[in-house]
């Protein structure tokens, strides 16, 4: 977690291989990712971007474009819908599966941002990935879509390494570690209890936090 700008998503970006690190090198179990193929990389990693993409394709497309080499897989693509559960959102749609999302087309359907989180969770589902990362949209959800989307993203994540960015701490608190950022470097790390336990900048958003609801 960390206040706006601090660097969050830059960091999935540089996981995901979208930037590459001017400084420093990361690494996976000791290699450098710069050494590993792009294409491998993203066939690990399952992530769902905070602005994550509304295609103007059909909503079967918009599911499928997740696992390219099965996007046809329908079987497949029914599983992941009825996981995440983007089933639901495309029950209500005139034409199902068929039907053409986005505002591009005049016969296309928008869909609210919920509904559109729902499906860009069912095509990370499309990815057998070992580490999910999940970039919380910062609007757009009320708190029990934000609610569900998270249980989703938990039974998503069982068994997995996952990443969840987020500025609520009925999420962040979840985590079993949870690093801070402060202008593109971790200011502290640890559990909810060492965080609230060390009185630093993580206890003082969260007591702030929790005066709010008071
Ligand atoms: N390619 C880039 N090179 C240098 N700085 C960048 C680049 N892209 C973004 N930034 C800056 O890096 C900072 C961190 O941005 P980032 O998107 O990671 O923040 P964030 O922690 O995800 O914030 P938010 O909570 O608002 O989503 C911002 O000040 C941004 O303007
Ligand atoms: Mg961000």
């Amino acid at each position: 977690m960390g206040e706006n700008g601090a660097g969050k998503t830059t960091i999935v970006k540089l996981l995901t291989r979208l930037y590459d690190p001017d400084e420093g090198r990361i690494t996976v179990d000791g290699i450098d990712l710069k050494d590993m193929r792009i294409e491998d990389i993203h066939a690990h990693i399952g992530v769902i971007f905070q602005d994550f993409i509304r295609y103007s394709l059909s909503a079967r497309e918009n599911i499928g474009v997740g696992r390219i080499d099965d996007q046809h897989d329908m079987e497949r693509i029914e599983d992941a819908a009825e996981r995440s559960p983007a089933d639901q959102v495309i029950d209500k749609l005139p034409g199902g599966y068929d039907t053409q999302l986005g505002r591009l087309f005049n016969k296309g359907r928008d869909l609210s941002g919920g509904e559109w989180q729902k499906v860009a969770i069912a095509r990370a589902y499309m990815r057998d990935a070992d580490l999910i990362i999940l970039d919380e949209p910062t609007a757009a959800l009320d708190a029990k879509a934000e609610a569900e989307v998270f249980s989703w993203f938990k039974s998503l994540a069982s068994g997995k390494t996952a990443v969840i960015i987020s500025h609520r701490f009925s999420t962040v608190r979840m985590a079993d570690r949870i690093p801070v950022l402060e202008n593109g470097a971790i200011l502290e790390s640890g559990s909810h209890e060492q965080l609230l336990a060390l009185r630093g900048r993580y206890a003082e958003l969260f007591e702030l936090q929790a005066a709010g609801y008071r």
